[in-house]
């Protein structure tokens, strides 16, 4: 079980631990995450469990991912409570490093993936995707796990993550884990906790919209014009579109007419909050 107090915070006694189960023939797995644990978070949790021995969750808001304007400092933290849902969820080791052991003074090198962090949320969020490279880079090499597990929630850093690792030749598995939703489809996310009541009551428009747009393409529509007709539905909601798009799954590359293999990916805003989603076209793949 980890406690709060319990918690390794430096790199020196992550690698110690890791070292030990390691010996004993042990498959370790790493899922990171910022913390504000919830059910997305635990089913990950739950997948590398299935898939290795021992369990090392790292929990680091990582400054270097949030622009000067994002939600760094507002960013959920609650360190007891998450490393006693993460214990409960069968961590092994919780990895809270402080900021000064992931970035010590002099600290200078960025990590940056090309090509696929360009565009959709990387267009948004200039910078983002390298500090989400940096730091992942960081973690694999200051953990070394066998298998790392990210979620298609975030399905743009999955890619990212995995070019990253096959890029610098970085000797570990990755997983994808499936997007927990709550029962209106509001796929689960840190950031809606800051979403008002009456936000959230719209919030489940986003996914309703997607899956129609992933319907319309099953039935050969073309991709601009679903996607069109989505931005459309989510701005009559409310929403202020970030963007809509019809992609390669591999590639992020754009499509245009109809489809047979797909991803459907949006970001869009709600007052003050940012939400991302995503589903696979054809549908059988979800
Ligand atoms: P965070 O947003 O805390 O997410 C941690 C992991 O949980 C990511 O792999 C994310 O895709 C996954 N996740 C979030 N919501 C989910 C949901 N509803 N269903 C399934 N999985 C979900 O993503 C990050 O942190 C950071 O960028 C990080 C990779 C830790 C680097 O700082």
């Amino acid at each position: 079980m980890t406690r709060a107090e319990d918690a390794v915070r430096t790199i020196r006694d992550l690698r110690a631990q890791v070292a030990v189960w390691r010996d004993a023939g042990e498959r370790v797995a790493l899922v990171p995450t910022m913390g504000a644990i919830h059910a997305g978070h635990l089913s990950l949790l739950a997948e590398a469990k299935a898939k290795a021995d021992r369990v090392v969750t790292s929990l680091f808001v990582n400054s270097l991912q949030f622009g000067p304007r994002e939600d760094f400092q507002a960013y959920p933290r609650d360190e007891a409570e998450d490393a006693a849902a993460l214990a409960a969820g069968g961590s092994d080791l919780l990895y809270a490093p402080e900021s000064s052991e992931m970035y010590p003074p002099g600290f200078s090198t960025k990590v940056r993936v090309g090509d696929l962090t360009e565009d959709l949320c990387g267009a948004a969020r200039p910078n983002h995707f390298d500090g989400v490279a940096t730091v992942v880079a960081k973690l694999l090499l200051q953990c070394a796990p066998d298998i790392t597990i990210f979620g298609e929630k975030d399905y743009q850093q999955l890619l990212v993550i995995k070019r990253l690792v096959r890029d610098l030749d970085i000797p570990v598995e990755i997983a994808g884990g499936a997007i927990v939703r709550e029962d209106d489809g509001l796929a689960l996310s840190s950031r809606n906790a800051y979403l008002s009541p009456a936000e959230r009551k719209i919030a489940p428009v986003l996914y309703q919209t997607i899956c129609n747009v992933a319907a319309d393409l099953e039935q050969g529509r073309g991709a601009d014009d679903a996607s069109a007709a989505a931005r459309f539905k989510l701005e009559a909601a409310g929403f202020r579109v970030d963007y809509v798009a019809v992609r390669n799954p591999d590639t992020l590359e754009a499509l245009h007419g109809p489809v047979k293999d797909a991803r459907v990916l949006a970001a869009v805003h709600l007052g003050k909050t940012r939400l991302i989603d995503n589903l696979p076209v054809p549908s059988q793949a979800r």
